[in-house]
């Protein structure tokens, strides 16, 4: 009796201790880090990020954030970079992404896992305009967390150059042109429109504002997505005849220039006007120059707000799911997303922020038309166009720039459309 008592208690104590030992030895490696792909570099940028990574450090202070950051706005290093690791395999925590087809690529292949409870959670859907979630969803899921809505139907220009041409800001394209030619004759030292082509994607920006101010949104939203006759639109013909007569008024070395250089040149004085997204506001704040004194901005057409939002994506067997899933709740609060843009530039997408928090005029217009003007998203960064498409207009479009010949440019765009399949490829954006 006392033996077998005895072996009952080894053996339980055995057991114990096995189960306690393996708990031990196979439990899941604590998250210790958190790995980010982003390329907020630039003055602005970097710090927006920053005011991030300083919010989630306050509620993980055990956890070591990793950043890959790689010089060059506009992603097309990092994007490289990022590809080859998620084909490898070797995913980051999470990415910053765009939406549309930008995300949908990824998605197709297979290398985003679903958010949709981070959103529920956060009652997300309800606290954004609806277009977004047209270009947030796919399949009724969702695989990314927005934290912004960046305006990109700006003009910025030098307040000081244009008083002293005596011109006002220009509201459509044809006050943009004549504006071009007035400066060009006044100050013929001057570069009506600066450029920064380095990085082909910013000739894509000019490319939407002639699509949206010739045809209106509708027809901006059809031509982005393959749903004209590129060959034979007389509306699209004049938008490259309209962007042609533009290129004589840009800065002529904007192949040598970044985006945040090129902005440089409304500091400098070299030149008057700027068509680019309101990073470019987070920017000259962060290099101290003054809104309403050194410089302004005019949103053309004024009755439209075109842009696109900034998202971490979730990539599929990510190292540290729990800490990047808690970065994506993060960025789902008013208070994230209001340090965020307050230094990005930026609005905040989500409503429940009220427009008068941001000091400038330009941010309390863009928050305002968000929420009251026909919304498009941005032909590249808003997925409007497909990746591959858009890797082949940026080609021809920086050919254009050199040659300025409409009748090759509007002959290769209709080719690059069918040899990529633009439309086939973009008919989930019209699907109800
Ligand atoms: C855009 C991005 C913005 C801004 C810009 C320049 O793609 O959405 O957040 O940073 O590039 O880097």
């Amino acid at each position: 009796m006392r033996k077998s008592y005895t072996f009952m208690v080894v053996m339980v104590l055995f057991t114990v201790a096995f189960f306690a030992f393996s708990s031990v030895s196979f439990a899941q490696p604590s998250e210790k880090e958190f790995i980010i792909f982003h390329y907020w570099t630039a003055g602005g940028e970097k710090e927006a990020i920053n005011a991030l990574f300083e919010m989630y450090q306050e509620r993980n202070p055990e956890v070591k954030i990793v950043e890959n950051p790689v010089a060059g706005g506009g992603g097309e290093t990092m994007l490289a970079v990022l590809m080859s690791n998620l084909a490898a395999g070797i995913p980051p925590d999470t990415f910053q992404d765009h939406q549309g087809n930008q995300q949908k690529d990824y998605i197709d292949a297979g290398y985003l896992d679903i958010v949709d409870d981070i959103w529920i959670e956060a009652n997300f859907e309800e606290r954004i305009n609806p277009m977004w979630t047209k270009t947030l969803k796919f399949s009724d899921h969702v695989y990314s967390v927005p934290i912004n809505a960046h305006r990109t139907n700006w003009l910025w220009y030098n307040k000081k150059v244009l008083d002293e041409v005596g011109i006002k800001a220009p509201e459509t394209y044809d006050e943009l042109l004549e504006a071009c030619q007035k400066i060009k004759e006044a100050k013929p030292e001057i570069s009506p429109l600066a450029l920064g082509s380095r990085e082909k994607v910013w000739v894509t920006y000019l490319y939407d504002m002639v699509l949206l101010t010739t045809g209106g949104p509708d027809f901006y939203e059809k031509a982005n997505t393959g749903r004209i006759d590129f060959l034979n639109d007389p509306t699209f013909r004049q938008a490259m005849e309209r962007f042609a007569a533009l290129i004589p008024y840009i800065y002529p070395w904007h192949a040598t220039k970044s985006w945040d250089e090129a902005a440089a040149l409304l500091k400098t004085g070299e030149s008057a006007m700027y068509w680019m997204g309101d990073w470019v506001l987070g920017y000259y704040l962060s290099i101290g120059m003054e809104p309403e004194v050194d410089f302004s901005a005019t949103a053309i057409p004024s009755d439209v707000w075109m842009g696109h939002a900034d998202t971490f994506a979730f990539p599929s067997g990510v190292p540290n799911p729990n800490n990047a899933r808690d970065w994506m709740r993060m960025c789902t609060t008013p208070e994230a997303q209001e340090a965020f843009n307050l230094i990005k530039g930026s609005v905040t997408i989500v409503n429940d922020v009220p427009p008068d928090v941001y000091p400038d005029p330009y941010r309390q217009r863009s928050a305002n038309d968000l929420g009251t003007l026909r919304a498009v998203c941005d032909g590249y960064h808003g997925g409007m166009m497909t990746p591959a498409f858009a890797s082949e207009i940026m080609d021809i479009l920086t050919r254009f720039l050199v040659d300025e010949e409409v009748d090759a440019a509007i002959e290769d765009i209709a080719r690059a459309a069918e040899r990529t399949q633009l439309a086939e490829d973009c008919s989930w954006f019209w699907e109800e």
